[in-house]
């Protein structure tokens, strides 16, 4: 979640929702900009509308059901004489589409929930990206949330160190403890300082061993939707 306004959040959920035809498989985000979509697909559901939704984590889910969205497993969403994802929605914590990528690098996992979204967006036809003004930037900056597996924490840490990270293990907000994901993994947040060749670090950390997932979607978008509070610009990519 960021500074962003809400009607901002809204509208550019509900701009990425009119890219959704009858008998689409959806893969659904996970954050408050993709909530907005959500619920904005859910009254097009009522309307009519006749798809399947992928979540991309339990509250996803939790929404989709709340506002009647048919779901689909991820796994029946994509066997072998499975429709596949026609167009996933989802959020971001920050968006940079300064040329150095081939489209746009982004980093994802502010709510922890990367490993699933990031297999739902990449086996998405179409990955529609969700944010407001206060996500956009020149060049990443943010932390890099890293998904590992318990006991890989300090393995992973390290090499994070080596590519001259600075790792912080995410605590949770009511419970003494660490934050655990919806697949029972720990979280790394890592400070990387400016972050220009995104590609690059990606790979040396996708060969990280005890990473699960990381939150760096590097050429992975195919269209940023950015609400405002007066309407939405949409750069496709
Ligand atoms: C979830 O893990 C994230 O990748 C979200 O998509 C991201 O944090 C965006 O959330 P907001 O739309 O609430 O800022």
């Amino acid at each position: 979640t960021s500074g962003g306004s809400d009607a901002a959040k809204r509208r550019a959920g509900e701009s990425a929702v009119e890219a959704v035809d009858d008998g689409d498989v959806v893969g659904l985000g996970t954050g408050s900009t993709a909530a907005h979509a959500i619920r904005a697909l859910g009254n097009r559901v009522d309307a009519g509308l006749d798809i399947c939704g992928v979540a991309t984590s339990f509250a996803s889910r939790e929404l989709a059901l709340d506002v009647g969205i048919p779901l689909i497993d991820l796994d029946e969403a994509v066997g072998p004489d499975a429709p596949g994802i026609d167009v996933a929605i989802d959020g971001a914590d920050q968006v940079a589409t300064d040329g150095t990528v081939d489209g746009a690098a982004i980093i994802k996992g502010g709510g922890a929930a990367h490993a699933r979204e990031k297999l739902v967006d990449a086996a998405a036809d179409r990955f529609l990206v969700v944010i407001d003004p206060s996500k956009e930037a020149d060049v990443l900056d943010r932390p890099v949330p890293i998904e590992v597996l318990s006991s890989g924490r300090g393995v992973v840490a390290r090499a994070v160190r080596a590519a001259e990270g600075d790792p912080t293990l995410r605590r949770a907000e009511r419970k003494d403890g660490p934050v655990v994901t919806d697949n029972g993994n720990l979280v790394l947040d890592c400070e990387f300082g400016t972050i220009t060749d995104p590609a690059s670090l990606a790979t040396t950390l996708s060969s990280t061993p005890g990473v699960v997932e990381h939150g760096l979607f590097v050429g992975l978008a195919d269209e940023i939707h950015v609400g405002t509070d007066r309407g939405v610009r949409v750069e496709q990519l």
